[in-house]
C-alpha cells in the first residue's frame, strides 16, 4: 500500500496569459490532496468503493495508462481542497494519484517526471493547460514561469510550440486571504472560453500580453518587498481578467470588499466563480469582509514540499 500526497495553491499573477506561454507565479498551499493506492482482489479497479470511470475519475484513470498499470487497484482518496474552487484540486489529485502508482510499482519518480506527466495529463483531459498548477503541487513552496530563463530554474516544458522555464521563486512573506465564492467553477470552460475569445481577436492577444507585462512587474516588486506595488498590479490583474470574461459578480464583489483593508486583490486560478485572494496587514478584517458578503474565507501558510509519500495517513470516513 502506497499513499502520496500533494499540495493545492493559489496563483499570485498570470492565470489564462500562462496557458499562452506567458509568465506566471504561484504558490503551494498547506490544505493536500491524498492517495492511496493498493491491489484490490475483485476484477475491477475502484476509486473510494466506486468503480473506476472517466466521468468521476478522468486525472487518475488517465495517470493509469500513463503508467501502464494494468493490475486492478484500490484507490482512496482524501482532500483537503475545495473542487472547482481555483485551488488546484485537479493538479493535486493527478499529481497525487501519479506519485502513489510509482510508489505502487516500486518506482521512485523524480519531481521532474512527475510535473511533465502531470502536465501531460492536465492538457489531456483539460483540452489545454499550462504548467503552473502541476509543477506548483509537484515542487511546492513559490514557483514561477517564465519564456526566459532566471535564477533557481528547474526544468523546460514545451508543448505544441509554447514553452516554459519553471523555477523555484521564494516564498514571499505575506498575509493572503483566499475568499471562496461559493460557486463551483470547473477549468476547461474557461480555459477554452478564453482560447476562443484569443484565436478571433487580437485585442484578447493584446489583454494577454498586457498580463505578461504584469506578472514580470509583479516579480520584480515581490522581490523588491514593495507591497504596495504588488497589490496595484494585483488589481491591475484582476481588471484584465476581467476584460477576458472570466471573472464573476460574486468575485468582483468579493475583491471590492478586500480592497478597503488590502494592498490590492484579484481572482486566482481560473475564475467564473472559485476563488480570490488579497494581501493584507489585516486579515481578520479582510475575512470579516468576505463573510459579511457571502464568500469563505480562509488564510494559509505555504505548503513548502510538493509532492511526498505519507507512512501513515488515516482516512476518516
Ligand atoms: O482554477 P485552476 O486551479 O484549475 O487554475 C487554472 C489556471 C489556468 O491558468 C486558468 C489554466 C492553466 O492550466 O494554467
Amino acid at each position: 500500500m502506497v499513499t502520496c500526497s500533494a499540495p493545492g495553491k493559489v496563483i499570485l499573477f498570470g492565470e489564462h496569459a500562462v496557458v499562452y506561454g506567458k509568465p506566471a507565479i504561484a504558490v503551494a498551499v498547506d490544505r493536500r490532496l491524498y492517495c492511496t493506492v493498493e491491489k484490490n482482489n475483485s476484477d475491477i479497479t475502484e476509486v473510494n468503493g466506486y468503480p473506476i470511470n472517466e466521468t468521476h475519475h478522468g486525472y487518475i484513470l488517465e495517470a493509469m495508462k500513463a503508467l501502464g498499470v494494468e493490475e486492478t487497484l484500490s484507490i482512496k482518496t482524501s482532500s483537503h481542497l475545495q473542487s472547482g474552487a481555483g485551488l488546484g484540486s485537479s493538479a493535486a489529485v493527478t499529481i497525487a494519484a501519479l506519485g502513489a502508482l510509482h510508489g505502487f510499482m516500486g518506482e521512485t519518480p523524480s519531481e521532474e517526471l512527475i510535473a511533465r506527466q502531470g502536465f501531460d495529463i492536465e492538457c489531456g483531459v483539460q483540452g489545454s493547460a499550462s504548467p503552473i498548477d502541476t509543477s506548483t503541487s509537484t515542487h511546492g513552496g513559490a514557483v514561477i514561469l517564465s519564456n526566459r530563463k532566471i535564477k533557481n530554474f528547474l526544468w523546460h516544458i514545451e508543448k505544441e510550440g509554447t514553452f516554459w522555464n519553471i523555477h523555484e521563486g521564494f516564498v514571499p512573506n505575506l498575509n493572503i486571504v483566499v475568499g471562496y465564492t461559493g460557486v463551483h467553477a470547473a477549468t476547461p470552460p474557461l480555459v477554452g472560453k478564453v482560447s476562443n475569445f484569443y484565436n478571433r481577436n487580437t485585442f484578447a492577444r493584446d489583454i494577454v500580453d498586457e498580463i505578461g507585462e504584469v506578472v514580470e512587474a509583479g516579480r520584480s516588486a515581490l522581490e523588491r518587498g514593495d507591497l504596495v506595488q504588488v497589490g496595484n498590479l494585483m488589481d491591475r490583474n484582476h481588471k484584465l481578467l476581467k476584460i477576458l470574461g472570466v471573472s464573476h459578480p460574486k468575485l468582483d464583489s468579493l475583491v471590492k470588499v478586500s480592497r478597503k483593508y488590502s494592498y490590492g486583490a484579484k481572482l486566482t486560478g481560473a475564475g467564473g466563480g472559485g476563488s480570490m485572494i488579497a494581501i493584507t496587514d489585516d486579515p481578520d478584517k479582510v475575512s470579516e469582509a468576505i463573510s459579511k458578503r457571502g464568500g469563505i474565507p480562509f488564510t494559509f501558510e505555504p505548503a513548502e514540499t510538493g509532492f511526498r509519500y505519507e507512512k501513515s495517513f488515516k482516512y476518516t470516513q
